[in-house]
C-alpha cells in the first residue's frame, strides 16, 4: 500500500487542514489524483472500464488505500464511521467515491449524519423510472437487434434476500445463473433487517422450550394481515419456515437467539446469538454461498424489460450503468426486486396519508419490479396496503428494531406516560405514536434490555440513544416529564412482577426496568413495507389478471403480494424471502430443464 497517498486521503476523510489545500485545487477525485498520477493508476491500460461492477478500478483503490476494514480502522469517529458500515459483502469504494464527478456518501440515502467527505455533495438521485426509460428507444432497439451478451438458464433480478436465495437455489438445482443488482451495494432492504426471521417449531425454539407450531404461525399471520392474505401462500410460509431456518443454518448462519415481535403469540423471531441484526448476517451468508458457487453477480445492472416470444419468457433487457443496454437470453427470470416504500410519490398516490413521510428503506426500493412485471402482463394485488414502522429515530433516521420493545422497552410520550401495548401490530403502534404531542414518542429501556440485544449497542454508538443514571435526569435532558416518567416506570415494573399489564394488556413482560442507566430514543413512524405486489401462485410463478401463468416468469419477496395481506408481522419478511426465494429458484431451474 502507498502509505504516503493513504495519509493524504485519510487526512481528507478526517477533515484536517493539511489536506484542504489540495481539496481547493481539485473539484473531484479524478482531478485530485491526476495531480500526481496517470490515468492508468485507476484504469486498465486499454482505458475501458472493466465492467459495471468496476472490479478492476476498485482493486486499484484498495491497492493504494487498503481494504475497507483497514480504512475503517484509520477513520474512527466518536459516533459513526462510514467505512465501518453495516453493509455485508465486499463494499466497493466506488459506491460512495465517484471519480469524475462529485461523490455521495451512500449512508446518506437512509440516514442523516454529518459526513465531511471531500469532493462531495449531498445525497440526491435522479434515476429515471422504468416508464421514462422508454425514451431510450433507439439504444434499446440496437441492443435487442444484437446477439445476446450472455445465455443462461435463469436470470435473477435483485440481490436482496429473495434474489440471493433464488440464485443459490436455482444453481443447486442445476441451473446456470446470472444475478443482477442495480445498486452499487448488495443486499437490498434484506441487509437492513434487524429484529429477526420468523419460523415455527424450530430446533432453536425447542432448545428454549418455546411451544409453537406452523398452524399458530399461520393463524397469527392471517390475523395480522386482517385475513386478506392468500391462505395458500401463508400455508407455504408457515409450513416451510423451519426448513428455511435449517437451510440457512446449514449454509453457515447463526439463528440461535429467539425473541418476540409484534403480533406473534410466542417468541419465534430468529436472529444471531446475542441479538445482532439478522439481515446483514443472512445476506452475508447468502453472498458467501453465491461466491462459493461462482454465480455471476453483476452490480450496477438494472433489469428493464422481460423479453418474450408469444407469452413465453426468452430473456431480459438490462442496462449496465457503464456498459449501457444489452440483453441476456434465459429460459426463466426471477423478479426479486423488493418493494417500493422509498418511492414516496408512488406510496402517497396509493395511501395519501403517508405523503411526505420518511422511509426506513434503501434507495433502490422504488418499485421497478412491479413496472417490469406489469409490462410483461402480470397482475398485481393489495398495492394500497403500505406499512409504517413505528420506531424510526428522529435523530439520524435509524430504524430501531421492534426487538428492543420485544425484549422489554416501553414507549412513553412527552408527558412521561405509556400510551399503547408496545408489542401490538405496527399499524396500531404507528397510529398511536402519531396521536402523541409532536407526533413522536420515546422508546425507554435500561441496561438489562441493552445487554439482552447487542444491536442496541449500535444505536448507542451512533449517538441516537442518550442516557442518564436516573429517570428524572433523563426526563430533564430530553424534554420528558421526569416525575411522571418515574411513576410510569414504577407502575410498569409492578405489572412485570405481577405478570399482568392492567393498562394496555401487553402480552409479554420480559423484565423490569431498573438496572444501571436508562436510555431513550425519540421515534416516529417511517414508511417501511409494501404488502402488495405482483400475483404469484404456489410455485412462485407470476400470473396475469386471468390467473394464467406467464411461462418462465417467477417472483419472490417484497415485489410480490398476498403473503402478508393488509399488514405484515415483524419478522415475517425474512421468512418470506428465504422460503419463496428458494422456491422460485428451484422452480425456475426445473422449468429451464424442461423447456
Ligand atoms: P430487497 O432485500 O429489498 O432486495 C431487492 C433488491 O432488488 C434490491 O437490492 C434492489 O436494489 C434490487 N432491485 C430493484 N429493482 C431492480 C432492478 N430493476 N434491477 C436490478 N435490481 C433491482 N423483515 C423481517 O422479517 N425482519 C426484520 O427484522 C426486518 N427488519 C427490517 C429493517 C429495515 C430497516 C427494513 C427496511 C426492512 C426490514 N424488514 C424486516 C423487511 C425486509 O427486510 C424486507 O421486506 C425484505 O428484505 C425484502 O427482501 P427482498 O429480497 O424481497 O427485497
Ligand atoms: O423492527 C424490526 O426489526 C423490523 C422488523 C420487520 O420489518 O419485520
Amino acid at each position: 500500500m502507498n502509505k504516503m497517498k493513504l495519509a493524504v486521503c485519510l487526512a481528507s476523510i478526517l477533515g484536517t487542514g493539511a489536506f484542504m489545500g489540495h481539496a481547493m485545487a481539485a473539484d473531484n477525485l479524478a482531478d485530485f489524483h491526476s495531480q500526481n498520477q496517470e490515468c492508468d493508476s485507476c484504469h486498465q491500460p486499454s482505458g475501458e472500464l472493466s465492467n459495471d461492477s468496476l472490479t478492476y478500478e476498485n482493486k486499484q483503490c484498495v491497492s493504494c488505500h487498503g481494504s475497507l476494514k483497514e480504512v475503517a480502522e484509520e477513520t474512527k469517529h466518536e459516533h459513526y464511521n462510514a467505512h465501518d458500515s453495516h453493509f455485508p459483502g465486499d463494499v466497493a469504494c466506488t459506491s460512495c467515491h465517484s471519480a469524475h464527478q462529485k461523490s455521495m456518501v451512500y449512508c446518506d440515502s437512509c440516514h442523516s449524519f454529518d459526513f465531511n467527505m471531500p469532493y462531495a455533495k449531498k445525497w440526491e438521485r435522479h434515476e429515471p423510472s422504468i416508464a421514462e426509460l422508454a425514451k431510450d428507444k433507439s439504444e434499446r432497439q440496437a441492443a435487442l437487434a444484437s446477439r445476446p451478451r450472455d445465455t443462461v438458464d435463469v436470470v435473477v433480478v435483485g440481490s436482496g434476500g429473495a434474489g440471493f436465495s433464488a440464485a443459490v437455489s436455482a444453481h443447486d438445482n442445476g441451473a446456470k445463473v446470472i444475478l443482477i443488482e442495480k445498486e452499487p451495494v448488495i443486499g437490498g432492504n434484506a441487509k437492513l433487517a434487524a429484529g429477526g426471521m420468523n419460523a415455527a417449531w424450530t430446533e432453536q425454539q425447542k432448545a428454549k422450550s418455546i411451544e409453537d407450531s406452523p398452524e399458530l404461525m399461520f393463524k397469527d399471520t392471517m390475523k395480522g394481515g386482517r385475513d386478506i392474505n392468500d391462505p395458500k401462500l401463508v400455508e407455504i410460509l408457515s409450513s416451510h419456515s423451519k426448513a428455511s431456518v435449517d437451510w440457512m443454518t446449514n449454509m453457515g448462519a447463526d439463528l440461535n437467539d429467539v425473541g418476540r415481535m409484534g403480533g406473534a403469540s410466542v417468541n419465534r423471531s430468529h436472529r444471531p446469538t446475542g441479538g445482532a441484526g439478522v439481515g446483514a448476517h443472512v445476506v452475508q451468508v447468502l453472498y458467501d454461498n453465491t461466491l462459493k458457487r461462482n454465480i455471476d453477480l453483476r452490480m450496477n445492472t438494472r433489469g428493464i424489460e422481460i423479453l418474450k416470444e408469444g407469452n413465453k419468457v426468452t430473456g431480459i433487457l438490462v442496462k449496465g450503468m457503464y456498459t449501457g443496454y444489452y440483453w441476456i437470453k434465459a429460459d426463466a427470470v426471477v423478479l426479486a426486486t423488493g418493494g417500493f416504500a422509498k418511492n414516496n410519490e408512488r406510496v402517497s398516490k396509493l395511501d395519501p396519508k403517508l405523503k411526505g413521510f420518511v422511509s426506513t428503506n434503501q434507495p433502490g426500493a422504488v418499485g421497478d419490479g412491479i413496472d417490469v412485471a406489469q409490462n410483461a402482463g402480470a397482475a398485481t394485488r393489495d398495492l394500497e396496503y403500505i406499512q409504517a414502522h413505528p420506531t424510526l429515530s428522529v435523530k439520524g433516521g435509524v430504524m430501531v428494531t421492534e426487538a428492543v420493545r420485544g425484549n422489554g422497552a416501553i414507549l412513553v410520550n412527552r408527558e412521561g406516560k405509556r400510551f399503547v401495548n408496545e408489542i401490538t401490530t405496527r399499524d396500531k403502534a404507528s397510529a398511536a405514536i402519531l396521536q402523541q404531542t409532536g407526533k413522536s414518542a420515546f422508546l425507554l429501556f435500561d441496561d438489562s434490555v441493552r445487554k439482552s440485544l447487542s444491536k442496541i449497542n449500535q444505536y448507542i454508538g451512533l449517538g441516537v440513544a442518550p442516557s442518564a443514571s436516573s429517570l428524572v435526569k433523563l426526563g430533564e435532558e430530553q424534554g420528558i416529564d421526569g416525575k411522571v416518567l418515574t411513576e410510569t416506570v414504577a407502575r410498569y415494573n409492578e405489572f412485570v412482577k405481577n405478570g399482568k399489564d392492567s393498562d394496555f394488556e401487553r402480552p409479554n413482560l420480559p423484565r423490569t426496568l431498573n438496572e444501571g442507566h436508562y436510555y431513550v430514543i425519540e421515534v416516529t413512524p417511517g414508511v417501511h413495507h409494501t404488502m402488495g405486489g405482483v400475483m404469484i401462485d404456489t410455485k412462485a410463478e407470476i400470473v396475469d389478471a386471468k390467473k394464467q401463468v406467464i411461462p418462465g416468469l417467477y417472483g419472490a419477496g417484497e415485489v410480490t403480494g398476498g403473503v402478508h395481506g393488509a399488514n405484515r408481522l415483524g419478522g415475517n419478511a425474512i421468512s418470506d424471502i428465504i422460503t419463496f426465494g428458494r422456491l422460485a429458484g428451484e422452480q425456475a431451474a426445473k422449468y429451464s430443464k424442461e423447456h
